[in-house]
C-alpha cells in the first residue's frame, strides 16, 4: 500500500446507500442483486457491499470464485451470485464459499451436475448479446444436463442506455424462454442499471444495477446521474506538488505537446496513468484547484501531470481530478468523454497498489 497522502480516493457509502435506495423505488421487483464486481467498480468490494446491504440490497453478485470468497472473508453472508465461467476448481470453490453459479452453456450445466456439488445454479441465457450464455433453442438440452430445476435463469441486456427497440427484442424472447420451459420458482433477472431505470419490463424478480450503485449514469460517457437521483460516490484528489513559471514557447511534460502562448504559472500535481489517471486524457481533462476549473497541459506521464495555474495557487493545494470542489465538478462521465472510453473503466482502472481509498458517509444515510 502507498503511504498515504500522494493521490486518494474518498469513497461516500452514504451515496451507495442513497443509489440503492433510489434504485430500490424505482424497481417494480421485489429484489435487488448489487453487482460488486471488479472490486466494486474500483470502489473497494467490500466496503460498498456492506453499505449496499445496508441500504436494502437482497444479495450481491461478482465476476469470478476469488471475488466471491473476498467478500466471505470480510465475514459477508449475504448470497452472491457469480457471473463467470467457473472451471471444476471453481466450482468447488463456489461450493466451499457458498456462492451460486451460473450455467453458461450445456457443457457449464453438465460440468455443475457432474461435479455432484451443493450448488445454487442460475442459466443465464443469451437474448443477443452474443457473448455468454445459452442459446434459446439449448436451454431444454441444459435443463437436462442440469438435471434439475435451476434456482435462477437470467439474461443480460446489451443496450438497455441506448435502444429501446433491441431491449425489446431481447426480453421478447427471454420471455418466450420463460414461457417455454418449467422453471418452477426459479428467480429471473435481467436489468442491469439501464434495465433498472428505463425498462420496467425488464425487472422480472429481481434487478441487477451494477454502475448506478455508485453514482455513475449507464450511458457511460454522457448523461447527469443527478438528473436520475444518484450520487457520484467517489472522488479521486491529489495535491499540488509544484508550481513553476512558463516564459512564452516553453513546452510541458513529454513531447512538449503543449507550449506556453504566454507567461504563465503552471501546477505539477503527482497522479498519472500508473495511478489509473489516463493518458488519453493527455490535453484534453480538466481539475478543480481553488475551486476553478484548471486545464491539464501537455501529456499524462506515469507518475504526474502538470494544470494550468495562476497566483492564487500553491504548493499544497487539494486537487480534485474527479468529484467536487468549491461548486464545481468534474464527473466520471466527463473524463470518460474526453478520455473516448466510459465512466466504467475510468473508476474501475484506478490502481489500488496506488490510489489510497478511504471511506465516509458525508451524505449521511
Ligand atoms: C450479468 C451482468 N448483470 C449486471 C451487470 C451490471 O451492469 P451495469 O453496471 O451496467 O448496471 C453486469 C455488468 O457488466 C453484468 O455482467
Amino acid at each position: 500500500m502507498e503511504v498515504p497522502g500522494r493521490v486518494w480516493a474518498e469513497v461516500d457509502l452514504g451515496a451507495v446507500r442513497h443509489n440503492v435506495r433510489t434504485l430500490r423505488r424505482r424497481s417494480r421487483a421485489p429484489r435487488l442483486m448489487a453487482v460488486v464486481k471488479a472490486d466494486a467498480y474500483g470502489h473497494g468490494a467490500v466496503p460498498v457491499a456492506r453499505a449496499a446491504l445496508a441500504g436494502g440490497a437482497d444479495s450481491l453478485a461478482v465476476a469470478t470464485a476469488g471475488e466471491g470468497a473476498e467478500l466471505r472473508r470480510a465475514g459477508i453472508r449475504a448470497p452472491v451470485l457469480v457471473f463467470g465461467d467457473l472451471t471444476p476448481e471453481g466450482l468447488r470453490a463456489a461450493a466451499r464459499e457458498r456462492l451460486a453459479v451460473s450455467a453458461h452453456s450445456v457443457p457449464s450445466a453438465r460440468r455443475i451436475a457432474a461435479s455432484g456439488l451443493d450448488l445454487e445454479v442460475h442459466l443465464k441465457v443469451d437474448t443477443g448479446m452474443n457473448r455468454w450464455g445459452l442459446e434459446p433453442g439449448e436451454v431444454g438440452a441444459a435443463l437436462k444436463a442440469l438435471g434439475r430445476t435451476p434456482d435462477g435463469v437470467y439474461t443480460h441486456l446489451a443496450c438497455a442506455d441506448s435502444d429501446p427497440e433491441a431491449t425489446g427484442r431481447q426480453l421478447a424472447l427471454f420471455d418466450s424462454v420463460l414461457a417455454a420451459h418449467p422453471f418452477g420458482g426459479a428467480l429471473a433477472h435481467a436489468a442491469n442499471s439501464a434495465g433498472t431505470l428505463w425498462h420496467p419490463g425488464s425487472h422480472y424478480g429481481c434487478v441487477r444495477p451494477g454502475i448506478a450503485l455508485y453514482g455513475l449514469h449507464p450511458a457511460g460517457d454522457a448523461g447527469d446521474p443527478a438528473a436520475e437521483g444518484l450520487r457520484p460516490a467517489l472522488a479521486l484528489k491529489s495535491y499540488v506538488a509544484a508550481v513553476r513559471r512558463l516564459e512564452p514557447g516553453e513546452g510541458v511534460s513529454y513531447g512538449l505537446t503543449f507550449r506556453a502562448p504566454e507567461p504563465m504559472l503552471a501546477a505539477t500535481v503527482p497522479v498519472g496513468y500508473a495511478d489509473g489517471y489516463r493518458r488519453a486524457l493527455s490535453g484534453r481533462a480538466e481539475a478543480l484547484i481553488r475551486g476553478r476549473r484548471r486545464p491539464l497541459l501537455g501529456r499524462v506521464s506515469m507518475d504526474a501531470c502538470v494544470f494550468a495555474a495562476d497566483r492564487e495557487v500553491r504548493v499544497g493545494d487539494e486537487v480534485v481530478l474527479l468529484g467536487e470542489q468549491g461548486g464545481g465538478a468534474v464527473r466520471a462521465e466527463e473524463l470518460a468523454a474526453r478520455a473516448g472510453t466510459i465512466n466504467y473503466e475510468i473508476t474501475t482502472g484506478l490502481n489500488p497498489r496506488r490510489v489510497e481509498r478511504s471511506y465516509a458517509d458525508v451524505q449521511g444515510s
